[in-house]
């Protein structure tokens, strides 16, 4: 009787304590504060948020009770929650430099050594650097002999190949393939074959560190937790071991082979940076400022490869699946095609401008299907506003990216696949109807890869529809249009057909 007395009593003196401290927090700022979802002692709103939909979904319903722009509790962890376009631009474009920071949670630390690298790193001398390096890296393969239009389209052709070979299949290997590939070439300088164990046992980590990170497992929320066994923890901690011995082999070689004359590769561009800050320890970039130790270097290039390849796969995988519900899309691109490139060439980046309806079918998926419907978490560096409301140093800010691109106010039958609605009138020109649209987000953190990405979407979806009509596999049901939220937005498996067109078939000996 009583230690039930005591255990009442604690319960009771910490809710009004708790209470308390709520109210004393915000008569202590005198400024108003977003609404606020219902937050209990410890567990804060997740209650809440107990719902058979996806994050983004719901946030975007709870709009309706608490407005646009709202908040919450993660755990002891405030988080603002801004579903319009108006708010997003302000903190994204406007207020860019205060919202720039990252949380630190405990699966992206695992990942990436407690933040060493440019997507997960908090705001600072180093990510601004790492972020300099890479973009400068990037730039450089826009010229050259191995330029990245070369590469995207020796990818292509090897991915048409084998669409040639097996005209019914689980595409998403070989789209992984594909873009890996790009990516590979682009930080490594080197590519996988069809079927290297070393490329087989990427496409397992990488999507074990999908299905583990950066999805507010509770041990994001509560990090106390990892005091207990926990599988998915383990299962994240196994991945990442998995890749960075690959990195670390990649690092070695490139180590070993290094020259101050040539820069191969992105790699190359961050030792040349390292051994160039080494060297000059007097000026203001020694190596330490700048985040140049190894692991950083590993971080960063393992962040390219995480960012580049689940991102823009899964934007083509969605691509295919709304090509196979929307037949007549499919056509009219394909019309497209052959009146402006016909059958005697094949498509590069300077047929973009002549190809509006393509383009606007890639900008439709970007909307219909944000591969990150909650872009990655900011979080305020100083007490600073969104909209009326007053946010406090610290807070997270997620953008409801789902709800811009899904806004009925902004897109008429948001829900319907529609690429015409990126097009002028007379279907010649390309537009961006609203501006509730930021499949890249926008300001000091927008994507790195953002033109990386735009010309792999062209090349690779030009180059099938050229050769190929896509339908559903047969004896297979049509593909899944809900997504399986994660650190992307990733649709479920799905088998295709890829039926060579007109001219396209496979001759004797020659592979079309
Ligand atoms: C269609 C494909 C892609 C889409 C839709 C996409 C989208 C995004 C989005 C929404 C963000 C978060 C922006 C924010 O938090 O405000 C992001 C960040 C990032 N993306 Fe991409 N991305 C794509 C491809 C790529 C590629 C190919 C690369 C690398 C080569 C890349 C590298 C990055 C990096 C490094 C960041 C972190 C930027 C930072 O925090 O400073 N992305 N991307």
């Amino acid at each position: 009787m009583a230690w039930m007395f005591c255990a009442c009593w604690f319960l009771v003196t910490g809710l009004i304590w708790f209470t308390w401290q709520q109210k004393l927090r915000k008569s202590a700022s005198c400024q108003q504060e977003p609404p606020s979802l219902p937050v209990l002692p410890v567990i804060g709103s997740l209650l809440s948020l107990q719902s058979p939909f996806p994050p983004h979904v719901l946030f975007t319903q709870l709009q309706k009770k608490y407005g646009h722009t709202y908040s919450l509790m993660m755990g002891n962890h405030s988080v603002i929650i801004v579903n319009r376009y108006v708010e997003a631009k302000e903190v994204l474009l406007k207020k860019g430099k205060t919202f720039a920071g990252r949380p630190r949670t405990v699966t992206t630390d695992v990942l990436t050594r407690d933040g060493k690298d440019i997507a997960f790193g908090d705001y600072s001398a180093a990510w601004r650097f790492h972020r300099k390096i890479v973009h400068g890296a990037l730039c450089m393969f826009g010229q050259g002999s191995a330029s990245i239009e070369k590469i995207i389209c020796a990818e292509a052709q090897s991915l048409c190949s084998i669409l040639c070979e097996t005209a019914t299949l689980d595409v998403s290997p070989e789209l992984t393939r594909a873009v890996t590939n790009v990516v590979c070439s682009l930080c490594f300088s080197s590519s996988y074959s069809r079927g290297d164990p070393e490329f087989e046992s990427m496409l397992l980590y990488s999507q074990g560190i999908v299905d583990t990170v950066a999805k507010d497992s509770l041990v994001d929320i509560f990090p106390w937790l990892q005091i207990f066994p926990n599988a998915e923890l383990r299962k994240l901690k196994h991945c990442v071991s998995i890749r960075d011995k690959l990195l670390q082999k990649k690092y070695d070689e490139h180590q070993a082979d290094y020259s101050d004359h040539v820069q191969r590769d992105l790699l190359d561009a961050l030792l040349r940076a390292k051994r160039n800050a080494e060297n000059n320890n007097t000026a203001d970039i020694s190596a330490e400022s700048v985040g140049l130790s190894d692991d950083h270097l590993l971080m960063t290039v393992g962040d390219i490869f995480g960012a580049g390849v689940e991102t823009t796969t899964t934007v083509l995988k969605w691509a295919i699946i709304y090509l196979i519900h929307n037949p007549q899309v499919q056509r009219r691109i394909q019309e497209e095609l052959d009146s402006k490139i016909g059958g005697h060439r094949t498509p590069q980046l300077s047929d973009r401008g002549s190809l509006p309806y393509l383009e606007a079918t890639i900008r439709e998926v970007l909307r219909i299907r944000p591969v990150a419907p909650l872009l990655i978490p900011h979080v305020a560096l100083t007490d600073t506003r969104v909209g009326d409301f007053f946010v406090r140093k610290g807070t997270r800010v997620v953008i409801n990216l789902w709800s811009l691109h899904h806004d009925e106010k902004e897109w008429m039958n948001p829900e319907c696949f529609e690429p015409g609605r990126f097009l002028n009138s007379e279907g010649t020109s390309l537009n961006i109807p609203s501006s509730s649209y930021l499949p890249f987000g926008a300001g000091v953190r927008v994507c790195l890869g953002e033109a990386l990405a735009k010309m792999e979407l062209f090349l690779f979806l030009s180059w099938i529809l050229q050769r190929f009509t896509l339908s559903v596999a047969e004896g297979h049901s049509m593909p899944c249009l809900e997504g399986k939220f994660g650190v992307v937005l990733q649709p479920v498996k799905y088998k295709m057909n890829a039926r060579p067109r007109a001219g396209w078939e496979k001759h004797k000996g020659s592979p079309c």
